[in-house]
């Protein structure tokens, strides 16, 4: 099996071993992104087999992939609370803390993340770094405020793009993929989390309660000491 084979095996394991997690009743937040879809294949085939939950989604994309398996969806503007959500990452290292957002969907994966009770992240070996950092940290920004919010966020900030234009997100915002330094996550987060027009981060430090990352075939859990929120 080569390299990249061997990822998406790892990313169905982590997924499998997520699903697993989901009972009878449950309201489910979906993820967005390759690893998640995993995650709504494998939900999907238990709905088929009798499984009863219901769910909302992360991205439309998400939604439009759980609507085509049969899986009851919520819009989650109706919900209040979350049972368990399951969502991938582009970077977990072991203190739990994520940065998401590769595929555009961190707004509205922090607003589910954190109206959940437990909050799960998967990931192929890939995604296990020592310390979050390497990857950019998208920002969603209000577009109005497009030239302001690069120019307060820095020289690493770099708008993204798609097909030759500006990307625009599933709120109509657009994003900002920024190199900063995370040697102080939480600083780093709170100083994002105080610019005006600056709508959300893929920096998550609270919302992940726990992690299957599967390497190798070899699927193993990390758990939040003391985990409650
Ligand atoms: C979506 O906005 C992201 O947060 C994804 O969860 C993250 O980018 C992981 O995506 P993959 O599972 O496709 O690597």
């Amino acid at each position: 099996m080569n390299a990249d084979a061997r990822g998406e095996e790892d990313k169905a394991l982590a997924a499998r071993a997520a699903v697993a997690e989901i009972a009878d009743g449950m309201l489910v937040g979906l993820g967005t992104g390759s690893t998640a879809a995993h995650a709504i294949r494998a939900l999907g085939g238990r709905v088929a087999t009798g499984l009863s939950v219901r769910a909302v989604a992360t991205s439309r994309a998400s939604e439009a992939q759980a609507r085509g398996l049969g899986i009851a969806m919520l819009d989650f503007a109706d919900v209040p609370r979350v049972d368990l959500t399951i969502d991938g990452a582009d970077e977990i290292d072991g203190r739990l803390y994520a940065v998401k957002g590769k595929g555009g969907a961190m707004l509205r994966e922090k607003l589910v993340a954190a109206a959940s009770d437990r909050m799960v992240v998967i990931a192929d070996a890939a995604k296990r770094v020592a310390a979050i950092g390497a990857v950019p940290v998208p920002v969603e920004i209000l577009p109005f405020a497009r030239a302001s919010l690069l120019s307060t966020l820095g020289a690493g900030a770099v708008l993204r793009m798609a097909d030759g234009s500006p990307y625009v997100t599933d709120n109509g915002n657009l994003i900002a993929d920024c190199r900063l330094d995370l040697t102080d996550p939480r600083a780093t987060a709170a100083w994002l989390d105080g610019i005006p027009g600056m709508l959300g981060h893929g920096l998550f430090l609270d919302e992940v309660d726990a992690a299957y990352i599967a390497a190798g075939g070899v699927v193993s859990r990390l758990e939040r000491a003391g985990a409650s929120r």
